[in-house]
């Protein structure tokens, strides 16, 4: 298909939502309208709504006044994937999976739509896999708090995740200085510690631990003791979801048999709390902030951002271009193999210059110091 003959293209919003969903909308659909007189139609909660043919057409007035909302106005999924989608349980109640790929392509045909927009993370961009090989014009947009998508730097809503992370920090600082106590606060990031690693520096957090550095709980111990005994006589604790002991596993709180990444992470926030209570005489609390951090407003870097990457993906489909993810790399936007990046994730580098630097101002990583790099992981989360 010639660029020429793009005139109707469709947006779906996958995966767990973030803020700076409705901004990239928003960029989508005006530079599509504006720039190219193209039509542009809203397929509601994600490839849920590709599979029931539940699509309506956005008008300029449906994108406007947008850019600010949390949320997306087209409703997302995270328990949605077209190539293993339950559509039934058997009597015991195990779920039954069919590859329903079929009703995508049929709904595409239906609503004559000559290109697909899919704004989502490593699993989304799996699901999108199956429509790129069928001759589908899919262009991806990199998006999920957890900033883990292989192919680029950084994903839209992140940013802002940070700074709800960072603020809630702040305010832990304060109440753990009055009462001489230990803060353990555990962020969501699923394998990657992005969000803990990041917040964890703007705060000034004492202790980060993440994902991609097990900790040991020796370490932790003394590391907190002598904060307490001849230090400031308080500590904060950001932990990641994801993150483990030395020689142990993930925390998992729920496991949801239906979703294609049945596995949702939480609790390790309170395993490390009880760690410190036993090793050192502090009095320690645990907050979880969990799907706060996907709430809300994005923040004016994650709405620059939406904003160029939505102007993007038009731009480079009107280019010719097919199956591809826009990304920003060494802060260049520009785009790659969605193929390529489907199913991928991002971890941090444990050589990462922010880990340095914190160590260097004495942060500890719940470690001896020593760690080596990991590669990315392949997962089928949506
Ligand atoms: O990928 C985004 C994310 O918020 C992860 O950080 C978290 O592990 C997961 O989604 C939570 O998923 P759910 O919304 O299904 O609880």
């Amino acid at each position: 298909m010639t660029p020429d003959s793009i005139r109707r293209i469709g947006i779906l919003t996958g995966g767990g939502d973030c803020p700076g969903l409705n901004a990239v909308i928003r960029a989508v659909a005006k530079t599509a309208m504006l720039q190219f007189g193209i039509e542009v139609f809203g397929i509601e909660d994600g490839f849920q709504g590709l599979i029931e043919n539940r699509v309506r057409p956005l008008t300029f007035r449906d994108v406007s006044g947008i850019l600010t909302r949390g949320g997306t106005i087209l409703g997302s999924n995270n328990r949605c994937n077209p190539r293993r989608y339950c559509t039934s349980t058997a009597a015991d109640g195990t779920p039954i999976f069919s590859d329903v790929t079929q009703l995508c392509l049929a709904t595409i045909r239906d609503r004559r739509l000559d290109a697909v927009i899919v704004i989502g993370g490593d699993g989304t961009m799996s699901c999108a896999a199956p429509l790129v090989e069928a001759g589908i014009n899919v262009i991806g947009i990199p998006k999920t708090i957890d900033n883990d998508l292989f192919g680029t730097e950084i994903t839209f809503g992140f940013l802002t995740a940070v700074a709800t992370a960072t603020e809630a920090l702040d305010r832990l600082h304060s109440t753990a200085d009055s009462h001489h106590r230990v803060m353990v606060c555990e962020v969501m990031g699923r394998n990657a510690g992005w969000i803990a690693l990041t917040a964890g520096v703007a705060s000034g957090s004492d202790m980060i631990l993440i994902p991609e550095i097990p900790y040991d709980e020796d370490a932790i111990g003394q590391y907190i003791r002598q904060r307490m005994d001849s230090g400031p006589g308080f500590a904060i604790v950001v932990i990641a979801e994801g993150a483990t002991m030395r020689g142990g596993s993930q925390v998992i709180s729920r496991i949801d048999p239906t979703s294609p990444d049945p596995i949702r992470l939480g609790g390790i926030g309170q395993q490390v709390a009880n760690t410190i209570s036993q090793r050192t005489k502090a009095e320690v609390r645990t907050t979880v902030l969990g799907h706060v951090l996907r709430g809300g407003m994005p923040v004016a870097a994650d709405r620059i951002l939406a904003t160029h990457f939505g102007y993007h993906a038009v731009s480079t489909l009107m280019s010719g271009a097919t199956g591809r993810l826009v990304v920003r790399e060494n802060n260049i936007f520009s785009d790659v193999d969605l193929l390529v990046c489907a199913g991928k994730q991002r971890l941090v580098p444990t050589q990462h210059t922010l880990i340095t630097a914190a160590r260097a101002i004495g942060t500890s990583f719940g470690d001896d110091g020593t760690h080596q790099s990991h590669a990315p992981r392949p997962t089928t989360d949506v």
